[in-house]
């Protein structure tokens, strides 16, 4: 009898990769892959992939989960509904946020987080950690242990009432980061220009959400990138900026990289599918589509197109922040809110990949090894998690989605499998479809039907990477100048 030498076996499918794409078997032992090629032993269990691609899990490294967000109340989703629509989507790794308010102790934080994850993801999971109050504790004791545990991304923002971080201390952060070896995130607006422009608006009566989109003025962007990629280089720090709305912010990060400033970006579905039009709906309907950034124009759709293609913009995430449309969410403040008081964010985890994979593959923009690089490979390189996820590799995680390109899905709000209860994409007819979905070597989600208990997902530590050096030397040959505050450190 012949010995069954592995677990699984994914038959004659396209395999892809971030540089390649070929007809190839994957076998699995356990939770990783085991062997790549043709014609490969027996199986315990086959699944037949032939017409399909088989491609890396999504990586989704930015979307907000059972968070306390910078409106002030928890997103709709839990760590179960938002992991279930993630893996419906073909994502296998989400990192999402241990978010610290003001006064908040950033261990119990921590604690807080990792309990409701453990509790209910049904993929794996990271934190980036939210700094809101940068205390002389919070930098120098908590923030460097958590790190040293595993959470080596920290998130700022430069905008909310709840949450900003003003310029002095997001210099203390900086170097907090740096010391540490942790990426420091960034939700770069300017809060003044918006905080005005709001005031000004509301003031003469415009009140409706599309209005949400003119307060948040294109500049408030791009010298928001520029106050912040300065102050990086001035200690030396490597950055990520937040989902990139504007042509104008794409060309600040691209200028930074070209002159060798360590200046990362990602760019999510909402500024490549949609604009401001979307906001302006009858009554507060708009409100669906409110997020921050706000969506932009179609030219900025185009430079952004652009921006990834050439390498300017690394990652496309979610940014999911799911608010339901009713009192417990955008209407919290009542039936006719104020485009100020209604919560930003989307749902987008479930969408995502669904809306690339056909503008990229099934139409052909930027391809399928792009789709890749962009949605799994890049994310996991950046935040330390590869060779681990992000890729089909023998040794990796056997996170794999198995995409049938022929299937065509109309998304609507009825079909997601998270809470906010509608999708802004409802109506769009995709095609391709992630059919079959692994997450470690377990068949997740198969026949529409979820396959994976709640709290089965893992914590990924990431190491900090070693503290920086005194002096970087793409800044130092670069621009001597700005490196004078790394060589103060
Ligand atoms: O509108 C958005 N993006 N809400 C989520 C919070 C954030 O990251 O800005
Ligand atoms: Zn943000
Ligand atoms: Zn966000």
């Amino acid at each position: 009898m012949t010995e069954l030498v592995y677990d699984l076996i994914i038959c004659g499918g396209r395999v892809a990769t971030a540089t390649d794409v070929f007809e190839a078997d994957v076998a699995i032992t356990g939770e990783t892959i085991a062997a790549i090629g043709r014609g490969l032993a027996p199986a315990k269990r086959e699944i037949d992939a032939r017409g399909k691609f088989v491609v890396p899990g999504g990586v989704d490294s930015h979307c907000h989960i059972e968070q306390l967000s910078a409106a002030g109340i928890v997103n709709a989703d839990t760590f179960q509904s938002a992991t279930t629509s993630a893996a419906f989507g073909g994502t296998t790794t989400v990192i999402s946020f241990a978010a610290q308010h003001v006064g908040m102790h950033l261990p119990q934080v921590l604690e807080d987080y990792h309990a409701l994850a453990r509790k209910g993801a049904v993929i794996d999971y990271a934190f980036h950690i939210i700094i809101a109050d940068p205390s002389k504790e919070t930098l120098t004791r908590d923030l460097p242990e958590a790190i040293k545990q595993g959470h080596g991304s920290i998130k700022i923002f430069m905008t909310y009432d709840l949450l900003k971080i003003d310029d002095e201390p997001l210099l203390d952060i900086l170097v907090a980061a740096r010391e540490g070896g942790a990426m420091l995130c960034a939700h770069a607006e300017n809060h003044g220009i918006i905080s005005w422009m709001v005031k000004r608006l509301l003031a003469r009566g415009y009140t409706d959400p599309k209005y949400h989109a003119i307060s948040h003025a294109r500049f408030s962007e791009a010298e928001a990138f520029n106050r912040l990629i300065g102050m990086a280089a001035l200690v030396d720090q490597p950055i990520m900026i937040f989902h990139v709305s504007t042509a104008e912010g794409a060309k600040v990060i691209r200028d930074a990289r070209g002159q060798g400033l360590k200046v990362f970006a990602e760019t999510c579905p909402q500024y490549l599918f949609l604009t401001a039009d979307d906001l302006d709906k009858r009554g507060i309907e708009g409100a669906k589509w409110m997020c921050s950034p706000p969506p932009r124009r179609a030219s900025d759709q185009e430079a952004l197109w652009q921006a990834l293609s050439l390498g300017d913009l690394q990652t496309i995430s979610s940014d999911h922040a799911p608010y339901r449309f009713d009192e417990t969410g955008k209407l919290r403040a009542g039936p006719s809110p104020t485009f100020k008081q209604v919560a930003n964010g989307l749902p987008g985890l479930e969408v995502r990949l669904p809306l690339l994979f056909d503008a990229m593959v099934s139409k052909g923009r930027l391809g399928l090894s792009k789709f890749v690089e962009l949605t799994a490979t890049a994310p996991a390189k950046i935040y330390n998690l590869h060779p681990r996820k992000g890729s089909i590799a023998i040794g990796a995680d056997a996170d794999l989605a198995i995409w049938d390109p022929d299937q065509r899905v109309t998304l609507s709000d009825e079909m997601m499998h998270d809470r906010a209860g509608y999708t802004p994409f409802a109506g769009r007819t995709v095609q391709g479809w992630p059919v079959t979905v692994l997450s470690r070597g377990r068949v997740i989600v198969a026949d529409g039907k979820l396959a994976a208990e709640p709290g089965s997902g893992q914590f990924l530590p990431r190491s900090g990477g070693e503290p920086a050096k005194p002096t970087g030397r793409l800044v130092a040959d670069m621009n001597p100048e700005t490196n004078f505050g790394a060589r103060l450190l």
